[in-house]
C-alpha cells in the first residue's frame, strides 16, 4: 500500500476535528497538511494530541493572522510548490475555510482529484466568506461528499454531475461520539468556584457577523448577559480581539469568559449546559449527537437540517437572545423530545466511506468509479 500518498489539507479547528476520523481511517495512507491558518496551541495543536493522529506532516508559513487573501493566495502557492514536488494521488479538503480554498484551487490547477468531505451547504449570504468557499470549491472538486440529501440536491442544483456526488453523513457524528468517549465530565475545573451551577448556559461567538462592528459583538454580549441563568462563553480569539479593540471585555466578567478548549471538554460542558447559544456551525451538528436545544445566533443558516429536526432555533438579529432563551428554558426546548430525535447527520460511518473513496481512487480509479464501486458496496451490504 502507498504510504502518504492522499493528501488531506486542513487549516483550522473544526477542519481537525472533522478530519481526524478520516486520517484515521487513511491509516499511512494520509499525507497531513496544515496551512497554519488557525496557530495557537489551544486553536490547533491539542487537537492532534487529543484525536491521537500525531502531528500534521507539514505546517505552512506566514498564514495565520493574514487577511483573507494572504492567508489563501500565500497557501495556494505553498501547496503547489509541495505538490509539484511530491504529487498526491488524490487531495481531501473539507467545509468552507480559506484553507478549503487553497487546498482546493491547489488540487484543481494541477489536475489531481479533489475529494470535498462537506459538500453542498449553501447558506445564500454571500456577505460570509464561508459561502464564497464553498461556491469555490463546489466549482473545483470531482468527489462531492454530501452530509445530507439536501446538500446533494443542492449540488445537483447547480448542475454538479450526479456520478460526482455521494451521501455520505458527516464525519462530525463519529467525531462527537468519540470526543465524547474521551470526556471525564469534569466540568467543575472551569467555573471559578471549582463547582459547575446546576443550570447553565454554554456560549460560543466568533462568526464575523458578530464580532466585526461594536454595535453587532455588544448586541450580542448583552443579550447574553440579560438571560436569566448563568452564561459560560467560549472566546474564540476573533471575539477576544474585538471586545479588546471595541472597549467590551467588562461583558466577558458578568458572562465568566473563558479560552479556547479542548473538543472533548467542549462537549462534557455543552452536555451539562441547559441550553446552548451559538453561530458555530459544529455545534449545529453536534448538538444532534447530544440531544441539547440550541439558538443559532446568525442571519441565515447553512445547516437548516438541525432546525427541521428540532435541535436548533436560528434567532437572527431582529430577534431578541435573551427573551428567545426564556422562551426554550421554560418549554423546556422546542416541544420535541431531543433525546430520542435522530440525528441527521448520519451513523457514523461517513469517515469510513470517505476513506474507502479515496483509497479507490489511490489504487488507480477514476472518482466517479471510486464513488459507484462504494455505493455498489452499500447496495450490497444493505
Ligand atoms: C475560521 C473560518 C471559520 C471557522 C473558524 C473556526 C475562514 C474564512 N473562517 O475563522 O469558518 O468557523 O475558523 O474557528 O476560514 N487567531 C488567533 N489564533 C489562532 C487563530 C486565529 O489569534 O490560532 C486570530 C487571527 O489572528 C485573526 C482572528 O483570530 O485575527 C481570525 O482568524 P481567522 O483564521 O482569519 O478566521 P476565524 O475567525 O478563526
Amino acid at each position: 500500500m502507498a504510504t502518504k500518498s492522499i493528501a488531506v489539507v486542513l487549516g483550522t479547528r473544526p477542519e481537525i476535528i472533522k478530519l481526524a476520523p478520516v486520517i484515521r481511517e487513511l491509516g499511512e495512507r494520509a499525507w497531513v497538511i496544515h496551512t497554519g491558518q488557525h496557530y495557537d496551541a489551544k486553536m490547533s495543536g491539542q487537537f492532534f494530541e487529543q484525536f491521537g493522529i500525531g502531528a500534521p506532516d507539514v505546517i505552512l508559513e506566514g498564514i495565520g493572522g493574514a487577511n483573507r487573501g494572504t492567508q489563501i493566495s500565500a497557501a495556494l502557492q505553498a501547496l503547489t510548490d509541495l505538490f509539484l514536488k511530491n504529487r498526491p494521488s488524490a487531495v481531501i479538503v473539507q467545509g468552507d475555510t480559506n484553507a478549503v480554498s487553497a487546498g482546493a484551487q491547489a488540487a484543481n490547477y494541477l489536475g489531481i482529484p479533489l475529494i470535498h468531505v462537506e459538500a453542498g451547504l449553501r447558506s445564500y449570504d454571500r456577505a460570509m466568506p464561508e459561502e464564497l468557499n464553498r461556491l469555490v470549491v463546489g466549482a473545483l472538486a470531482d468527489v462531492h461528499c454530501a452530509a445530507t440529501d439536501l446538500n446533494a440536491r443542492n449540488l445537483l442544483g447547480e448542475g454538479v454531475d450526479p456520478a460526482r456526488v455521494i451521501v455520505t453523513g458527516n464525519t462530525v457524528v463519529e467525531a462527537t461520539l468519540a470526543s465524547l468517549e474521551q470526556g471525564d465530565g469534569m466540568i467543575g475545573r472551569h467555573f471559578p468556584s471549582g463547582i459547575a451551577p446546576e443550570k447553565f448556559v454554554l456560549a460560543t461567538i466568533h462568526r464575523p457577523e458578530n464580532t466585526d462592528s461594536p454595535d453587532a459583538l455588544e448586541r450580542v454580549l448583552r443579550g447574553l448577559t440579560a438571560i436569566e441563568l448563568p452564561v459560560v462563553l467560549l472566546t474564540h480569539p476573533r471575539t477576544r480581539l474585538a471586545a479588546e479593540r471595541f472597549g467590551l471585555t467588562d461583558f466577558f466578567d458578568e458572562l465568566h469568559a473563558i479560552e479556547s478548549v479542548g473538543h472533548s471538554e467542549l462537549l462534557d460542558l455543552a452536555q451539562a449546559a441547559t441550553l446552548l447559544v451559538s453561530d458555530s456551525g459544529g455545534l449545529q451538528e453536534e448538538t444532534t449527537v447530544l440531544g441539547k436545544p440550541l439558538l443559532v445566533v446568525r442571519r441565515s443558516t447553512e445547516r437548516p437540517e438541525a432546525v427541521d429536526a428540532g435541535f436548533a432555533r436560528l434567532i437572527t438579529p431582529d430577534k431578541n437572545i435573551a427573551r428567545e432563551a426564556a422562551e426554550v428554558l421554560e418549554n423546556n426546548g422546542f416541544g420535541t423530545d431531543l433525546r430520542t430525535a435522530q440525528s441527521p447527520y448520519g451513523d457514523g460511518t461517513a469517515s469510513r466511506t470517505i476513506a474507502t473513496i479515496a483509497a479507490h481512487i489511490d489504487n488507480g480509479h477514476a472518482p466517479a468509479q471510486a464513488i459507484a464501486l462504494v455505493e455498489a458496496s452499500h447496495d450490497l451490504a444493505a
